[in-house]
């Protein structure tokens, strides 16, 4: 009988772009979803942005924006994103819903009806200036260990290592500098620890991987601690029932987020949401990476069960991606956003690369760009799609595309990629897809080497049946590793299909031979994967060094940009701006720290006009800025917009000034 199942993928955050590790997850989810739907069974794929919280509320405030506008700018991106690498949702949808709403109060009032809330005094940072509490993040200050400055409060990018935010040397705002304050103010908890046996046998029961069991056998051992699900404000999310001024933290109302999704889906076609969310006859999933493992395995159960909702068959936790190696970089061009990588590869390239690394351990996946290119010219292009592109224009132009029959040899060929049918499923179902595909590319060996051995192209000489048979034998074998490929290479799947000329396949149809059929014309199926390729995404990626952002050495000499049309110039938000506050920069050659006022809203710009302007020249003038630009953290702090000037540089740049009598914040067309 046909399975039914419901799917998670952990919800991106609202406030940056998809990028490479961010696809490990998402891949490894569609897949999966995939193969269930080709397994003939039911299978839902839920997700949603990840949209509240102090960083986006921030984020948005840099760029100008409410969050409600961010938001929805970053939720049209992601999902353009998924669509373009193949990443079929049933529903995305927003953390920032009436739906995650409703169910967050429910979830959260039911913990107050069975006494699972405590309420407790807490000291915490505070800005005086911001007037806001500040999350570790938001502090930033001198190791005090390394002594390395300007690291965040609870960690050291310089030496790794750990701290509180009171340990930091010389601690500041992240946002002002202004150093924080300790301030009082009264938080509701979670009493995680009252749900310790129920989540202890959760696990026991197979909640996890086994490899997983160590990590929260630690966290037993340590106690399960009281959770902080509140937050003052100002902060973007939902406010608690019956307060003014605090709010969901943003963890407790994410996972939510899962339900509200479903919810949505539910409501849009008709359904029963109990049914799909909360009944014996889904199974339920959430897919999830190592680093969140501390949420998905112990707040969210215990949230669950404190709210008489049921809790995941299983948690199927994955490593983090490393890319030649290392930790993904800017500096390297390794950090490669999914649009950037999309500018210059095919999509199945990385979906098929992934597969054929991802196990179920919790390993992290190295993506070595020279085994990337080998890994697609040799086995994607080399053996699977060589087999479809010497088999079908042959059988096309000599034998008027007509399958016949298999032979003996055909028909000992085809029965062992048929055998391999139990093996690959169990694989795909274990989230083995690394040794599903090493059997897939082993079984593409040996049907290369049976047309090999069988030399059709010498054969259709003198023996057109012969030849024909021997097509037929690799035709079906094609249509058998398509139907072995087809969730993790849908579009190369579906060109397949086309030209077999037959419906979309599924597992069942693995044994059913095509014979005595009339195929259609080939098509191309994939490209070879060229290095020049993989060299100008990493090129695209590498963030330029805050010199080389700072101080453009432009010439007039250099050849034109490419042409933008009239919609991207309309993008571009030119305000007036008076200057504040102009300053020179220690350290910096060329670049005035200037602070515009573009109508109420303050923005620190760096610009690099220092030998053509003096700072004191420049308070209380008015000039053009671009002020939607999207900030830049540059080496001497997070520049948040453009002025406009021309010239070749140094002495000669040239502000473009306007009337002092001009509004700050105006738009200028
Ligand atoms: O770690 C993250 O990126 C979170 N946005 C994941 C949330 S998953 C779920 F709980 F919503
Ligand atoms: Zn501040």
């Amino acid at each position: 009988m046909a399975r039914k199942i419901v799917v998670t993928s952990a919800l991106p955050y609202a406030n940056g772009p998809i990028h490479i590790g961010h696809l490990v997850e998402y891949l490894q989810t569609d897949i999966w979803v995939r193969f269930q739907k080709l397994m003939g069974n039911e299978c839902l794929y839920f997700c949603a942005d990840d949209t509240h919280g102090t960083p986006i509320m921030i984020s948005a405030r840099n760029e100008g924006v409410t969050p409600e506008e961010l938001i929805e700018r970053v939720h049209g991106e992601h999902y353009d994103d998924f669509v373009r690498f193949g990443i079929e949702f049933d529903n995305y949808y927003s953390t920032h819903s009436e739906e995650n709403k409703q169910f967050s109060e429910l979830i959260y009032n039911r913990a107050v009806e069975n006494d699972s809330i405590a309420k407790k005094t807490i000291e915490q940072a505070y800005c005086d200036k911001c007037k806001m509490f500040l999350p570790d993040r938001f502090i930033r200050g001198t190791c005090p260990r390394c002594k390395a400055e300007d690291q965040y409060g609870d960690s050291c990018d310089a030496c790794g290592g750990t701290h509180q935010p009171t340990e930091l040397i010389n601690p500041a705002c992240a946002n002002c500098r202004t150093e924080p304050i300790r301030k009082k103010s009264e938080h509701y908890f979670f009493k995680l620890a009252d749900y310790e046996d129920r989540l202890k046998e959760l696990i026991e029961g197979g909640y996890t991987q086994t490899s997983v069991l160590n990590k929260l056998d630690e966290w037993f051992k340590t106690g399960l601690r009281d959770w902080d699900i509140s937050r003052d404000g100002p902060y973007f999310g939902f406010k608690i029932p019956g307060e003014e001024d605090k709010f969901f933290y943003v963890w407790l109302d994410a996972p939510i987020g899962y339900m509200a999704s479903c919810k949505n889906y539910c409501d849009k076609n008709g359904l029963n949401f109990d049914t799909l969310w909360n009944s014996d006859e889904y199974e339920l999933y959430h897919f999830i990476g190592k680093d969140i493992m501390y949420f998905h395995a112990l707040f969210w159960p215990a949230m669950l069960m404190s709210a008489k909702f049921k809790t995941a068959n299983k948690l199927f936790v994955h490593g983090f991606l490393t890319v030649n190696g290392q930790k993904m970089s800017k500096s390297k061009g390794t950090f490669v956003k999914a649009s950037t990588y999309l500018n210059h590869l095919d999509p199945e390239y990385l979906r098929y690369y992934y597969a054929s690394k991802l196990t179920a351990s919790i390993e992290d996946i190295d993506m070595n760009l020279d085994d990337f290119l080998l890994k697609i010219n040799s086995d994607l292009v080399g053996k699977l799609a060589n087999l479809a592109s010497r088999s079908a224009p042959m059988l096309n132009k000599k034998l008027d595309g007509m399958l016949g029959t298999l032979d003996d040899g055909g028909k000992e060929l085809i029965g062992k990629l048929t055998a391999a049918k139990d093996g690959i499923v169990k694989d795909f179902e274990e989230l083995n897809y690394a040794a599903a595909i090493r059997t897939i590319a082993g079984l593409a060996d040996e049907s290369n080497r049976y047309f090999d051995g069988k030399q059709p192209w010498v054969t259709i000489k003198t023996d057109a049946d012969g030849t024909r048979a021997t097509l037929t034998a690799v035709i079906n074998a094609v249509k058998i590793l398509t139907i072995y490929l087809k969730a993790v290479l849908p579009v190369y799947a579906g060109k397949i299909e086309t030209f077999l000329n037959v419906e979309s396949l599924g597992f069942e149809d693995v044994e059913n031979v095509l014979e005595n059929h009339k195929i259609n014309k080939f098509v191309r199926l994939v490209e070879r994967v060229e290095k020049e390729k993989v060299n100008a995404m990493t090129d695209e990626s590498k963030e330029e060094s805050p010199q080389q952002q700072a101080e453009p050495t432009v010439t007039l000499d250099e050849p034109l940009e490419p042409e933008c049309t009239i919609e991207d110039v309309m993008k571009v938000d030119l305000r007036v701006a008076k200057v504040v506050l102009a300053e020179p920069v220690e350290g910096a050659n060329k670049l005035l720290h200037l602070e515009l006022d573009i109508g109420g809203i303050r923005k620190n710009v760096f610009a690099g006009i220092s030998k053509a302007y003096k700072p004191e020249d420049l308070i209380g003038k008015h000039m053009i800025c671009v002020a939607n630009l999207k900030p830049r953290k540059m080496k001497f702090g997070v520049s948040e917009g453009m002025i406009l000037a021309a010239g070749p540089g140094g002495k000669d740049i040239f502000v473009l000034g306007v009337d002092d009598g001009a509004t700050p914040g105006q738009r200028v067309h």
